[in-house]
């Protein structure tokens, strides 16, 4: 057979681990792997490029996705797009095609799926958002590069006694927030799922004994880009997606700066870290599970089992539907949560 595979929304470290995964599980069942360019809009276009094995050697290491990516969305105009799309697959003679994606992307794979044709997942998005699975391809690394980052803050705001606000990806989410912040040993860790009101924020940074009170010391505070602490003035993170707008845009990193100068009278500076977390090189974690998954989910496309996508349990690969990963955002636990901002 002969099984096409997309790359669909931002990208994410590990995305080319698990192209190559695919292809090189596939192959050795005897099938063929169609590689469908920039997410949907290749599909839409019909625009694929054959993946051989000699294709995907040595890619790996490398962040990014070798089959491009977008954030062309069919559901926008379902019916037509639905058509062309099947009828772009069926003439280049795809049998199944494999999903990889975060919750839009993977939607219009069920949407696939329900239509009758055959569709398999696979999770992915730094964010880490996705239902019935412990982890998402990319949340790692994306997790090492806030670490590196709030250490290299650390030293420069102790060096200036200052606060140090890092902004970071996450959408409606506070996953790389917390478990970033976690590791790098943060001060303050805000995130969209446990609003802190800015007067508690203030008080928190002034408190006696606060890190950014005497020499050679400093606070970092992490902000996930979708929290929206009471009193700061953001709009909601939902209307800001709803204007076609990223969370990014709603600047909770710049705003939380100036009202910590402002009201707390600390010098502060603000770092908005942004595509970094999706540009580097996959840590080991990403490598290995973009692997399992990917290689996984070759399986279940010659199985035949469509609407279903292989996830992480525990140390385990599970298999799950798609409904089942798509029944809503998985927020951070609060007792993780919890944990991060006490030993912060
Ligand atoms: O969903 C992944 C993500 O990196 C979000 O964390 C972020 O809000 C968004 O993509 C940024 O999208 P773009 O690359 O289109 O600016």
């Amino acid at each position: 057979m002969r099984i096409g595979i997309l790359t669909g929304g931002g990208d994410a470290p590990g995305l080319n681990a698990a192209i190559r995964a695919v292809v090189l599980r596939a192959g050795e069942a005897g099938h063929q792997v169609t590689g469908v360019m920039n997410g949907w809009a290749g599909a839409l276009d019909a625009a694929m490029e054959e993946l051989s094995s000699a294709r995907v050697r040595g890619i790996l290491p490398l962040a990014g996705t070798i089959l491009g990516a977008s954030r062309a969305n069919p559901l926008r105009d379902l019916a037509a797009s639905r058509e062309k799309i099947l009828r772009s697959l069926q003439d280049y003679g795809v049998d199944a095609l494999i999903v990889v994606g975060g919750d839009a992307t993977l939607l219009m794979a069920q949407k696939l799926h329900e239509a009758g044709y055959p569709t398999v997942g696979v999770p992915k998005t730094i964010d880490n958002y996705l239902a019935a699975t412990d982890y998402c391809i990319g949340f790692d690394t994306a997790v090492g590069v806030v670490v590196e980052s709030v250490d290299r803050l650390r030293a420069t705001g102790q060096a200036h006694h200052r606060v140090m606000v890092a902004e970071v990806m996450g959408r409606d989410v506070g996953w790389i927030a917390t478990v970033g912040g976690l590791a790098g040993g943060a001060d303050m860790i805000l995130v969209p799922e446990y609003p802190v009101p800015v007067d508690e924020i203030i008080a928190r940074l002034r408190r006696p004994g606060a890190a950014a009170d005497g020499a050679g010391q400093a606070a970092v505070v992490v902000v996930a880009e979708g929290a929206n602490p009471p009193g700061l003035g953001l709009p909601a993170g939902e209307a800001a997606l709803a204007s076609g707008a990223t969370m990014a845009s709603r600047g909770a990193g710049e705003a939380l700066g100036r009202v910590i100068e402002e009201q707390a009278g600390l010098e502060t500076r603000v770092t908005v870290l942004g595509h970094l977390l999706r540009g580097a090189a996959p840590s080991a974690v990403d490598r290995c599970w973009a692997t399992r998954l990917g290689a996984r989910a070759a399986e279940l496309a010659i199985e035949g089992r469509s609407g279903t996508i292989p996830v992480r349990h525990g140390d385990l690969v599970g298999v799950v539907t798609l409904a089942d990963v798509l029944a809503e955002h998985r927020g951070v636990p609060k007792d993780l949560y919890e944990t991060a901002c006490a030993l912060g």
